[in-house]
């Protein structure tokens, strides 16, 4: 634990040596969904693996760089690219990230990530605001000894997505002309994709969208006392009798499609933001 605070406080310390500006708004860039990162004025970029004690990202669709800049005249701090559990790291690994931004300064995490969609009205393309989620990762990245400097034991998750940010866009969304969807995200480690049964399964018990992520670096906002909002793009769709294969490939490529639409909802949101 001592440990995990010297790391931490090693890694923050080497960011800030590089860096002037004080960010607040923290934001994790999804697979396929690196593009934001354009609209960003950038002050710095570090790719992951110049930084001390960062897992390297082995996805070959994510960049690894941690960027730091102004996004609608805010400081933020953006990862593109993130760290899955599917890649073999610890759950501590992956969402070591949050921590330091946290120790940078972060009160707001916005977090996006590519999703299989199970709700019949969804298409793909579609963008999901994420109101909750299920964790059948079957692990935790607060398990072992809690250190009460960093959160408490049993951190509270009955408002995980925080229901101003989920407002804030979908009025935004609404004012675009933009449909989004509003639901349950579930996480399972992967990295295969779901079986008919598994889906069926999520569906059941209350999911309306599948990932491999999210779910790590959210339990640690919350447990580091950040605000998060969570964005799920529909990669694919995992409907009963619609559930078609899918490769990576076609992931990225229907990310991609609906990033634009992902990128104008996290500029304008974070513009509106109140600190
Ligand atoms: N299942 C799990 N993870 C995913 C999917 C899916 O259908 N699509 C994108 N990530």
């Amino acid at each position: 634990m001592e440990n995990l605070k010297a790391k931490i406080q090693e890694t923050s310390a080497f960011i800030k040596e590089r860096t002037r500006l004080n960010p607040r708004i923290g934001i994790i860039l999804g697979t396929g969904l690196g593009a934001l990162v354009d609209d960003i004025e950038i002050e710095r970029v570090i790719p992951y693996q110049e930084i001390p004690n960062f897992p390297v990202s082995t996805v070959e669709s994510h960049q690894g760089n941690l960027v730091l800049g102004n996004l609608s005249g805010k400081a933020v701090v953006a990862m593109q690219g993130r760290f899955h559990y599917y890649e073999g790291y610890t759950m501590q690994q992956i969402t070591f990230p949050v921590r330091v931004m946290k120790a940078l300064g972060i009160e707001v995490l916005i977090i996006s990530n590519a999703a299989g969609g199970m709700n019949r009205n969804m298409k793909k393309g579609d963008l999901m605001i994420i109101t909750d989620h299920i964790n059948l990762l079957g692990d935790n990245p607060l398990r072992g000894p809690n250190d009460p400097e960093l959160g408490p034991r049993f951190p509270d998750m009955s408002q995980a997505y925080d229901k101003e940010l989920r407002e804030l866009a979908l009025n935004i969304a609404i004012e675009k002309g933009f449909y989004v969807h509003q639901g349950v995200y579930v996480a399972l480690p992967g990295p295969n994709l779901e079986t008919p049964a598994e889906y069926r399964f999520l569906i059941t018990i209350g999911a309306d969208a599948v990932g491999m992520s999210t779910v790590p670096e959210v339990i640690v906002a919350r447990h580091a006392g950040i605000r998060v909002f969570g964005i799920s793009c529909i990669t694919d769709l995992a409907i009963d009798g619609v559930v078609e294969p899918v490769n990576f490939e076609e992931i990225v490529e229907a990310a991609n499609q609906a990033e634009p639409k992902l990128t104008t909802i996290i500029k304008e949101l974070v513009a509106r933001i109140q600190l």
